[in-house]
């Protein structure tokens, strides 16, 4: 076969490639989240697993992890993700056995996201959940948690209205950036000070930035 053969490949065919190569790197490296990964490639190719899962995604999101064990220990009762998209980070948590997480609930405003996010966490379905709901609609009070993550905060349009719906003394790991150009952040900052002040959180254990390629990832961990 020629090269020119190569690159004249319906999409549908890589499609199918994809598949076959993350279910041998899931075999290979034994870990759900990848075989996951391989499921939603086959159920849900219309979705863009490919952008949740790229390298900077992944990034950010060890770098959540990391720091938030360094910070706030590995034991929770039940983690409650915001703006959770398709469940990456409910799953890197619950793979990690350096946790002991009873539940995570991945809330996201797109209904479509739902069904791929619990394809992605098929592995862990006892202890996964995630649930169509807007982030400002809910009753922080009633929902158990002692750990909420938002690592979409430059989706939202007002990160300190949100933060008002949450009891005082509950502990958040929250994530934005600069990556203004992008036309979905609708809510960017230009710095860890400027995102600091826009959450005000009455405890800080943890404020830094990753630099990125393109732009800088900002993240806080502490409480309301
Ligand atoms: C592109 S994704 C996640 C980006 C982020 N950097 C990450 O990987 O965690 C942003 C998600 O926030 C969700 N979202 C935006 N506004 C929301 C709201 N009011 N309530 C719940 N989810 C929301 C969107 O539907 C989308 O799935």
């Amino acid at each position: 076969m020629t090269h020119a053969s190569h690159s004249l490949r319906p999409p549908e065919d890589w499609c199918e490639n994809a598949y076959d190569l993350v279910r041998g790197l899931a075999v290979y490296s034994g870990s759900m989240l990848v075989d996951g990964i391989a499921k939603v490639i086959a159920k849900h190719p219309e979705g863009n697993i490919a952008n949740a899962f790229n390298h900077k995604q992944v990034g950010c999101k060890i770098w959540a992890r990391d720091k938030l064990l360094e910070s706030s220990g590995p034991s929770y009762r039940r983690i409650v993700v915001l703006g959770g998209w398709y469940g990456v980070l409910p799953a890197m948590l619950l793979e990690d056995r350096r946790f002991n997480i009873a539940a995570v609930d991945s809330y996201d405003i797109d209904p479509a996201v739902e069904e791929v996010a619990s394809t992605l966490n098929s592995a862990f379905s006892d202890r996964f959940r995630a649930i169509t709901a807007d982030m400002y609609a809910l009753d922080y009070q009633g929902l158990g948690a002692d750990l909420l993550i938002n690592t979409s905060c430059e989706h939202i349009a007002d990160l300190g209205g949100w933060l008002s719906l949450v009891p005082s003394g509950t502990r958040v790991l929250l994530q934005s950036n600069d990556y203004f150009s992008e036309p979905t952040h609708i809510s960017c900052v230009s710095s860890l000070d400027e995102f600091r002040a826009q959450a005000g959180l009455a405890k800080l254990d943890f404020a830094g930035a990753l630099p990125m390629k393109k732009y800088t990832r900002f993240m806080l961990i502490g409480t309301v």
